[in-house]
């Protein structure tokens, strides 16, 4: 299930959205991260929410696959961080893949739709006040243990650890962010680095 989940993952729908729509490569465009963000920046909604459903699908697809296997809940948390690492570093696309957010947040649905409103109440006052998709994501990652200590506390050690690694997935982001050159999810054009 380890294999299967890390093999799930490494499928980058960004990029194949991307083929599909005839839109530019989004790990060489944009922010050069294949994720639903620069995929809404190189080609509009339509892209953006395909790009979504299939990065959460990776995730939820093996947790919920192990959850009636009845693994322990320590696999299930492994098992989410295996199609997370996918997701980052997918062997089918020379390892460059994205931070992993919709993934996870696949992962963590099936803990509760409680939790999944949590979230996405979280990124969208986040992204609704300052514009920023990373600001959103990195508040929402960074609150993730709490909330999921709250409602399931038994999984906040392996969410926990996938937070820390999609923090720093986001590094590039918060150097950006603190330097003033990050640029809002509507804004178009290259990142520098
Ligand atoms: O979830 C990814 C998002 O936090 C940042 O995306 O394209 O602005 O680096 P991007």
């Amino acid at each position: 299930m380890v294999i299967s989940a890390y093999l799930m993952g490494s499928v980058s729908s960004a990029v194949l959205v991307c083929r599909l729509f005839g839109l530019p490569d989004p790990r060489t465009e944009g922010s050069k991260n294949p994720g639903t963000t620069n995929v809404y920046r190189l080609g509009g909604a339509v892209p953006a929410v395909l790009t979504l459903l299939a990065d959460m699908l990776k995730g939820t697809i093996p947790v919920w696959g192990s959850y009636f296997l009845q693994l322990p809940a320590i696999w299930l948390g492994v098992i989410a961080v295996a199609a997370c690492i996918g997701h980052m570093y997918p062997c089918f696309f020379e390892f460059s893949g994205g931070k992993g957010v919709a993934t996870a947040f696949g992962a963590l649905l099936p803990i509760g739709l409680d939790l999944g409103a949590l979230l996405v109440i979280t990124w969208g006052l986040v992204i609704r006040t300052s514009g920023y998709s990373s600001l959103a994501s990195i508040v929402t990652i960074s609150l993730s243990p709490l909330f999921v200590y709250w409602i399931k506390p038994l999984y906040t050690l392996p969410v926990a650890m996938l937070a820390l690694l999609m923090l720093w997935r986001h590094h590039q982001n918060i150097s950006r962010l603190l330097a003033g050159t990050e640029k809002k999810i509507w804004e178009k054009g290259s990142t520098s680095e």
